[in-house]
């Protein structure tokens, strides 16, 4: 599928831009420092979606496919789908599916809020981090419902709150010199399912049961070395320097470096954070 066919909803067209724009680039580009980013995350969450060999698994906001693989591995007699807004995520998604030998993964560039999967098409579906970004989140996941099969699982990984999050408290004070500005938790984007109330009423007028939120806190490795950490947050992160003039540029690429200093460990370059499991299930009957 290209990104001119894929029926987009209009209400993510701004998401559109940016995932099959700039920003879908940059972590088709990066796919590995993101993915060591999350890897903390990965047992728990592929725990909670506990996959079995047949099932048909669902993975909405792939990106560049770490989960669609580690799905298709477990579900070796079945299949998983991975779809997501960005043809170059896509395309690396592909690559590395192929590399892996993994013929039951495949990809779709979709909107996961409208696009038809076929009702009862999946035994299970999972997102990590990719499920906060809809227009309309209510539809949304009440097609996601619609995709599961009787007893089916959802299970997606979120955000908590960005006062949880050491990561983007650090970023902001060493690149714009103030605190992160408080996200608005009902619109898409990262933060958008960090309320539990909100996640439940959201999921239980979807259709869903058994809803239920596990805090996680994790550290997030953001490099291996300082200066890669360093090159890696500068191009995500680098609008943060916006309106600052050279000398004050400057200033804030080293604070930033003075601050990633102070986080290298043995493993990395390490700032908390903090996510919710989030587990559901449509019902039997
Ligand atoms: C934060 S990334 C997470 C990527 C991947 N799940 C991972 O863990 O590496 C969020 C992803 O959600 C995708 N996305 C956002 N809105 C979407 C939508 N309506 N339908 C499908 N994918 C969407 C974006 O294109 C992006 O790749």
């Amino acid at each position: 599928m290209s990104s001119s066919t894929a029926s987009v909803d209009a209400t993510n067209h701004d998401q559109e831009r940016a995932w099959d724009g700039p920003e879908g680039s940059y972590w088709a580009a990066h796919h590995e420092r993101f993915e060591d980013c999350l890897a903390r995350y990965q047992p728990p969450f592929l725990a909670a979606a506990a996959i079995r060999p047949t099932d048909r698994v669902l993975d909405v906001g792939c990106g560049t496919g770490a989960s669609t693989r580690d799905a298709a591995r477990t579900a070796r007699a079945g299949h998983a789908l991975g779809v997501d807004l960005s043809s170059r995520m896509i395309d690396v998604a592909r690559r590395l599916a192929a590399r892996d030998g993994l013929a039951n993964a495949s990809f779709e560039r979709a909107d996961a809020q409208v696009h038809d999967f076929g009702a009862a098409a999946f035994d299970v579906v999972i997102s990590r981090t990719g499920a906060m970004f809809f227009g309309r989140p209510e539809p949304a996941f009440a097609n996601l419902h619609r995709s599961l099969t009787a007893g089916g699982r959802l299970v997606l990984l979120t955000w908590q709150p960005p006062g949880r999050q050491e990561w983007i408290d650090a970023f902001s004070r060493a690149l714009a010199g103030r605190t992160p500005p408080t996200a608005d938790p009902t619109r898409p984007g990262p933060f958008s399912l960090s309320d539990p109330d909100r996640v439940r009423t959201l999921l239980r007028g979807a259709g869903f049961t058994d809803v239920d939120l596990t805090p996680l806190v994790e550290p997030m490795t953001y490099g291996r070395t300082v200066s890669q950490a360093h090159d890696f947050l500068i191009g995500l992160f680098g609008w943060m320097l916006e309106g600052q003039d050279e000398r004050r540029r400057a200033e804030s690429i080293e604070a930033l470096r003075g601050v990633l200093e102070s986080h290298l460990t043995a493993d990395g370059v390490r700032f908390g954070s903090a996510t919710w499991l989030v587990t559901a299930r449509r019902a039997q009957h």
